[in-house]
């Protein structure tokens, strides 16, 4: 497929190392170019403005995610998962995929949450310095997760490669997708390998399982489900948890408000996911020809939401760059938006929530050193963040 007359184009590859470390520049000229601009090193038609990123992500029967990965092998693979369905079949899988991530069915795990972030905080705080992602960022997650599918042991240290691999598959396939095959492989032999009653009791993972049992739910479904929990869930909570600390660090005076004031916790949160979207890009793929600002996207062509440009729109966010954690930035689209939205967010949330609370509570002042940035097709996080200097409050 080829540009039509009307569009902007651009020869900027956005999986490069250089852009996926540095997204900023690459985004604000692709932004500042159009609303649409045709990638020809990718053949992808990339949105790159608030406005029309959710207008997209609101109209599933013009932007179809039979195309959320960039790459067919991918596609093909995902046919039939609720991430890579459109509606009526997405309707049925979501409603049980997301039945045991309700608010109400949430609500149990608060505590637990809260009280496993609070010891995780209280040891780091008295180590002095530590490794905000290694240390901190990855382990709620990890711990919450396989409590929820009700495993431990064996595969812990599993766990995280999985999620990353899962997460470059999904982008073009370059040479990160393709050293990723065996892994994510694992990972889907894994989730549909795995028999019900060898979950804990009580678990979500178990109760998935023994819906499949009883016939509520299609028996196939339920690895499905438990792969999409791994895969969704790590990486992105991973990352916004680590960003969280940076910005902090970066920001002492933002990070003083937040201790002085708890309430702004869920605001502060938003404005870090608006600053720092989890995933750079997502696919979807045009169902019929679609006009934007005067271009038209061709029928079935593939589609890349850019989600960190939209939420840094200055057409939508006053002072797109300056982290401001008064800001409440309830709308940003780094949870997507329409029937796909986030099914994890109540989740990723309270997981959040916890370590800032335990955080600002415990800790009077810190620094952050230089982080480094996590190479992936799709997910965006750090992998190390170098934390010093903290002195207990
Ligand atoms: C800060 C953390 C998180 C971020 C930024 C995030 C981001 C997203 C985004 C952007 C989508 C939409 C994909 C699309 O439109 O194609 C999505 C979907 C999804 N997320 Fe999350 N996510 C997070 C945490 C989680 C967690 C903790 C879980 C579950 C354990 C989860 C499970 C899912 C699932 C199952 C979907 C697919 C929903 C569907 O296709 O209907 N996510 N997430």
């Amino acid at each position: 497929m080829t540009a039509t007359a009307t569009a902007q184009t651009s020869k900027v590859d956005i999986w490069t190392d250089e852009v996926l470390l540095n997204p900023h520049d690459t985004y604000t000229a692709l932004r500042e170019q159009a609303p649409v601009v045709y990638l020809e090193a990718s053949d992808v038609w990339a949105l790159t403005r608030y406005a029309e990123i959710r207008d997209a992500l609101g109209d599933w029967e013009s932007f179809s995610s039979t195309k959320v990965a960039f790459n067919p092998q991918m596609n093909e693979v995902l046919t039939g998962t609720t991430l890579a369905s459109d509606p009526p079949l997405h309707t049925q899988l979501r409603a049980t995929l997301s039945e045991n991530l309700t608010p109400r069915a949430l609500r149990g795990l608060k505590v637990t949450i809260d009280e496993k972030a609070d010891r995780l905080v209280a040891d780091v705080v008295d180590r002095g310095s530590f490794d905000g992602v290694r240390d901190l960022a990855q382990e709620l997650p990890l711990q919450i997760v396989l409590d929820l599918i009700g495993v431990q042991g064996e595969v812990r240290e599993k766990i995280l490669p999985w999620g990353n691999a899962a997460f470059n598959l999904l982008g073009p396939m370059n040479e990160r997708a393709q050293q990723s095959f065996p892994l994510a492989g694992e990972l889907f032999e894994w989730t549909h390998g795995m028999q019900g009653d060898k979950l804990a009791e009580g678990s979500i993972g178990r109760a998935i399982f023994d819906a499949g049992a009883r016939g509520d739910i299609p028996q196939e479904l339920c690895g499905h489900i438990i792969h999409q929990y791994l895969a969704a869930g790590m990486d992105t909570t991973i990352g916004s948890i680590a960003n969280t600390i940076r910005l902090f660090g970066e920001n002492p005076e933002e990070f003083a408000k937040v201790q002085a004031d708890p309430s702004l916790i869920p605001s502060a949160f938003n404005e870090v996911l608006r600053m720092e979207a989890a995933m750079h890009a997502q696919g979807r793929g045009t169902t019929r020809d679609v006009e934007i600002g005067g271009t038209v996207i061709p029928e079935g062509a593939q589609v890349a939401v850019l989600f960190y440009a939209g939420n840094r729109d200055p057409r939508h966010y006053d002072e797109p760059d300056t982290f401001r954690v008064e800001r409440n930035p309830l709308d940003h689209l780094t949870f997507g938006y329409g029937v796909h939205g986030c099914a994890g967010q109540g989740l990723a949330k309270l997981e959040a929530h916890a370590v800032i609370e335990a955080f600002c509570r415990r800790v009077d002042s810190f620094e952050v050193g230089e982080p480094t940035v996590k190479l992936n097709n799709t997910s965006r996080g750090l992998e190390t963040l170098p934390v010093f200097d903290v002195v207990a409050a």
